[in-house]
C-alpha cells in the first residue's frame, strides 16, 4: 500500500477504503508509520471530516488494534455508560450498583481526571484500599458475580487511540468531531457490553460547551454502534453548573453515598435514575424507560444498591468502615466560607473555573504525573438559580494548610455571579 498516496486520498478531501485504514492504523500502532504521518493525517480529518461509512471504518479498525473483551460467559444482560465528563460528575458511583442491583451487569472501565474535570477512577481511589487496577480475568470474575467492576483501562485496549490521543493533544487536533467519536466509542465497543448510554455533557464545565456540537457528537456515537449493532442511546445533560453539591474526592465518594442511601442532591438523583432508565430499558428488563427509573429509584431507596456498592468495594480491597482516609477526611482539612456578594439568584458563569479551583487546591492534576489530595474540594450549599441572601454561605472550601486557597477563591469569583432574575436550565436536554 502507498503511505503517501493514503495521506493525499484524505489531504485533497477524499474517503478513504476500509483497506486503506486498517493498513495505516496497523502500521501507526506496530510503529512502522510514524507520528508525522500519523499527525498529517489526523489534520487532514480534522479538516475534512470523515464519511459515515468511514468512520464506522477507522473506529471498528481502532477498535480491534488491541485486546477485544469478551462478555459472552456473562449469564445476564451487559450495559455500560460513558460521559463526557466536566465537574462534580460523580454519577456513575451510584449508577453501576444500582443498574446491577436491577439484573444488568455494569462493566465499568473509567479513565482518570486531568485539567478541570475529575476522573471516577481518582475517586474511587480516594475509599481506603480500593483499587481499580484489575486485570481482565479479576474484571470479567467480578462482573460476573456481583454484577459491577470499577476498573481502569488496561495497555492492551485500543493501543491505537493511546498513540492518537496523545499525538492529537500535543498537535491541537482533539476538537474534531469524527475523531473524538472514534476515540471514544472504539474504547467503549472494546468492552464488550451489550448496550451503551452516552451521558454528553452541554455548558460551560463541559468538554463541548455548546449544544450544537453536543448534538452533533451523539448523534455520531450512535451511529457507531448502530453500524456494530449495539444498541445505545445519547442523554445530553447539564453542565452549566457543577452536578450535585459536592466537588472533590472525598466529598464526592460521601455524596454518592447519600444517593445510594436514597438522598443527596436533586439533580444527581435525576441523573442516575434516567441514565439507568435507558441501560435497564436497552437490556430489556423493562418495558420502557419510566418504569426502569422508577426500579432505579427502588433500589436507591431500599438500600439494595448501597448493599452491591459496599460488596463491590470490598471486592476491589475497601478496607471497610471508613469512606476516606486520614488524608481524605474532609473534616481534617481547613475550611472557608465563600459567600454572596450581593442578594439575587446564584449562577454559574463559569463552571470550568470551579474545576481549575479545585486543581488549585491540589485535589485535581495539571499533568497525568501530578498526585491528588483527596480530602480537599467545595461543598456548595446552594443550587444554581436559587435565591441567597447577601452575606450568606454559598460554598464551603476544604482547604490543606491554605495551599492554593488564593488562587482558588480568586477562581470562584469568576466562577458565579449573583442575579436579580436567573432560572437555571433542565438538566436532561434531550435523548437521542
Ligand atoms: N475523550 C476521549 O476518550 N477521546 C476524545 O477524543 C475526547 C474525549
Amino acid at each position: 500500500m502507498d503511505l503517501l498516496g493514503v495521506m493525499a486520498t484524505k489531504r485533497d478531501g477524499g474517503v478513504l477504503s476500509r483497506e486503506e485504514i486498517e493498513f495505516f492504523i496497523d502500521g501507526y500502532v506496530k510503529g512502522t508509520i510514524d507520528d508525522y504521518h500519523a499527525a498529517s493525517l489526523l489534520t487532514s480529518i480534522y479538516i475534512h471530516g470523515m464519511q459515515s461509512e468511514e468512520l464506522c471504518d477507522w473506529t471498528k479498525a481502532m477498535l480491534h488494534s488491541g485486546q477485544v473483551i469478551n462478555m459472552e460467559n456473562i449469564a445476564v444482560p451487559t450495559s455500560d455508560k460513558h460521559s463526557t465528563g466536566g465537574v462534580g460528575d460523580k454519577a456513575s458511583i451510584p449508577l453501576a450498583p444500582a443498574v446491577a442491583a436491577c439484573g444488568v451487569a455494569v462493566p465499568m472501565i473509567s479513565g482518570r481526571g486531568l485539567g478541570h474535570t475529575g476522573g471516577t477512577l481518582d475517586k474511587l481511589e480516594s475509599i481506603p484500599g480500593m483499587s481499580t487496577m484489575l486485570d481482565e480475568r479479576s474484571f470479567l470474575s467480578a462482573v460476573s458475580s456481583l454484577g459491577v467492576a470499577f476498573a481502569a483501562q488496561t495497555e492492551d485496549l485500543v493501543p491505537a487511540d493511546r498513540k492518537f490521543y496523545a499525538l492529537r493533544d500535543m498537535t491541537g487536533l482533539v476538537s474534531s468531531i469524527p475523531l473524538i467519536a472514534s476515540s471514544i466509542m472504539s474504547k467503549k465497543l472494546a468492552e464488550g457490553a451489550e448496550s451503551l448510554v452516552l451521558d454528553v455533557k452541554f455548558g460551560s464545565g463541559s468538554f463541548l460547551p455548546e449544544i450544537e456540537r453536543g448534538r452533533e457528537l451523539g448523534e455520531a456515537m450512535i451511529s457507531l454502534a448502530h453500524g456494530m449493532n449495539v444498541p445505545a442511546r445519547v442523554v445530553q445533560t447539564a453542565m452549566d453548573r457543577p452536578l450535585g453539591r459536592a466537588v472533590g474526592h472525598s466529598l464526592e465518594i460521601l455524596e454518592s453515598l447519600a444517593c445510594l442511601r436514597g438522598g443527596g442532591p436533586a439533580d444527581l438523583r435525576e441523573l442516575v435514575c434516567v441514565l439507568g432508565g435507558e441501560m435497564l430499558t436497552m437490556a430489556g428488563v423493562v418495558a420502557a424507560e419510566p418504569e426502569g427509573e422508577a426500579r432505579i429509584a427502588a433500589v436507591l431507596d431500599d438500600g439494595s444498591a448501597l448493599e452491591l456498592f459496599e460488596r463491590v468495594c470490598a471486592n476491589q480491597g475497601w478496607t471497610g468502615q471508613h469512606w476516606f482516609t486520614e488524608a481524605g477526611d474532609p473534616e481534617r482539612t481547613g475550611h472557608e466560607v465563600f459567600c454572596a456578594d450581593r442578594s439575587g439568584h446564584l449562577r454559574f458563569d463559569d463552571v470550568r473555573e470551579v474545576g481549575q479551583a479545585l486543581v488549585a487546591l491540589g485535589g485535581g492534576r495539571k499533568s497525568f504525573a501530578d498526585g491528588i489530595d483527596p480530602g480537599v474540594g467545595f461543598l456548595w450549599h446552594a443550587a444554581a438559580g436559587e435565591e441567597v441572601p447577601a452575606g450568606s454561605p454559598l460554598c464551603t472550601i476544604h482547604h490543606r494548610g491554605a495551599r492554593g486557597l488564593e488562587e482558588a477563591t480568586e477562581r470562584l469569583s469568576k466562577a458565579v455571579s449573583i442575579e436579580d432574575e436567573f432560572e437555571s436550565s433542565p438538566l436532561i436536554l434531550a435523548r437521542i
